[in-house]
């Protein structure tokens, strides 16, 4: 990846297609405090929340330091505050086999809604993935607040997040009991270090889950703002091991409607190990006076409906979260490990180019693939001879950039994806070599938006 991610020009290409339309596409400098607070109030503008407050405005302008930050300017309008914004930066995502792959991280996609519908959206897009090329990335990431904008550029769900919602009288524990303890945090500031070092266990074990940046691990706990009234709500707890070691936290509040039993909340419980994870759930299960436990952002394979006596305890609604864009294929298929060994032909298909073209994925007995761009000149296995293609069938799909993104951390089955028309095996028995190829023990899963 390219070390100064902020340091190359804006996209020319973009540049010049937002001046067409008589804008000004703009990379802001990371010391132009005033460009990027002016950039925040259109990026606040733009998801309908309240005006920042200065303090607010503080903390994200230290936070688009550390982002590459790209604003469209109308030159017919004064000020600071730009028609439009974009924010993105290099992150590495956790791939099947306990390992990562660089990715590129696209976030803030605003327009003035004086300015809809003219392709601005669609300019700062492709300019987002010519980016990511320009770093290095692999793939290219978003989550998204309509499942409708982002297909379009070859980006596919990879990883559905589940809302949990507990009765909390049916919620009878019927996991076996943790050997360590949950206590509560009552400093914080001095916990910062252990739950950084979690977060970044769990990210680790976890496909689908990406680097966490400082500033929002010390939201999770309620640092960012600690006067703040969702700062005053959220209540942190800890499970320490039985060495004392700390292996999870959660981070949750409690709401009462007037004299009725409390709901507790959370989206942020990070475990680093299984006895942390079940530990801290039945923590919250079993407080008093609550009616309803409701978690947000988890997995679609939880263990907890095994862990409770009653499983219809639990209404759980899955959708769509981590969004995946494929632009370097033989990169990122390398990057993950597979259920091999076996071959695999993928003719991808890419309307905006970056990822088209013929791969061969060779993956060994230990998981472990090599890939081959076969429109480089390298040796077709489908043009092997007869009696040698006898010996060793080929398999392959036909499939489209988005598909392959559904299917590479595991989420979506390739034979899934051929039921839908998304995927099409050009030899047979090539979807039940993809299925176990692709196959992956745990769900992937992304446990925050950005
Ligand atoms: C969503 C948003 C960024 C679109 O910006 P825009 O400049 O109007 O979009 P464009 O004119 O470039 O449209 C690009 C394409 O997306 C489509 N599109 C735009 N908004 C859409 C929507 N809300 N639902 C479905 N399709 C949409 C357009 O029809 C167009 O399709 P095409 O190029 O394939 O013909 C803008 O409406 C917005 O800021 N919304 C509020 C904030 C938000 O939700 N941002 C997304 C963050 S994940």
């Amino acid at each position: 990846m390219s070390s100064d991610f902020r340091a190359f020009p804006a996209d020319p290409a973009t540049t010049a297609r937002l001046g067409e339309l008589g804008l000004d596409y703009r990379l802001l400098a990371p010391d132009d405090r005033d460009a990027l607070a002016g950039w925040s109030e259109a990026d606040n503008r733009g998801f309908h929340h309240p005006r920042p407050t200065p303090e607010f405005l503080e903390r994200e302008v230290a936070l688009l330091q550390e982002r590459r930050v790209h604003g469209v300017y109308d030159p017919g309008l004064d000020g600071p505050i730009p028609v439009a914004t974009v924010a993105s930066w290099p992150t590495a995502l956790s791939v099947p086999g306990g390992r990562s792959v660089d990715g590129w991280a696209v976030a803030a996609v605003t327009v003035a809604a004086t300015h809809r519908r003219r392709g601005i959206a669609r300019a700062m897009m492709e300019g987002e993935l010519a980016n990511a090329v320009t770093a290095g990335a692999a793939v290219a990431m978003l989550t998204a607040t309509e499942a409708t904008l982002y297909g379009r550029y070859g980006f596919a769900p990879a990883a559905r997040a589940a809302t949990l919602e507990v009765d909390r009288r049916r919620a009878v524990w019927a996991g076996a009991e943790a050997p360590g303890r949950v206590r509560y945090v009552t400093d914080a500031a001095a916990f910062r270090r252990a739950a950084g070092q979690i977060v970044r266990r769990q990210v680790a074990r976890t496909p689908g889950e990406i680097d966490r940046w400082p500033a929002l691990v010390d939201r999770m706990l309620g640092l960012d703002d600690p006067a703040g009234e969702r700062a005053r709500a959220t209540r942190v707890a800890r499970y320490d091991d039985e060495r004392g070691q700390a292996q999870g936290f959660v981070s949750y509040r409690i709401t009462r409607d007037g004299m009725g039993a409390g709901v507790v909340e959370f989206d942020f419980l990070a475990a680093a190990t299984d006895d942390a994870e079940a530990a801290l759930w039945r923590f919250l299960l079993e407080q008093d006076f609550v009616s309803t436990i409701r978690a947000g952002l988890r997995s679609v394979d939880e263990p907890l409906r095994w862990l409770l006596a009653d499983q219809r305890a639990i209404t759980t609604t899955v959708g769509d979260h981590l969004w995946l864009r494929i632009l370097d294929p033989a990169a990122a298929l390398e990057a993950r490990r597979y259920e091999g060994p076996a071959s695999l032909v993928l003719e991808l298909d890419d309307p905006l180019g970056h990822a088209a073209g013929r791969y061969a994925l060779e993956v060994s007995a230990r998981g472990v693939a090599e890939v081959q761009r076969l429109d480089d000149g390298a040796e077709d296995p489908s043009s092997e001879t007869r009696a040698a293609r006898r010996s060793k069938p080929v398999h392959g799909l036909r499939l489209g950039v988005d598909a392959l993104a559904a299917m590479y951390l595991g989420d979506a089955r390739a034979s899934l994806l051929a039921r839908a028309g998304r995927v099409a095996e050009t030899g047979p028995g090539s979807l039940a070599v993809a299925d176990r190829l692709f196959s992956a023990s745990r769900a992937p899963r992304l446990s925050i938006w950005f």
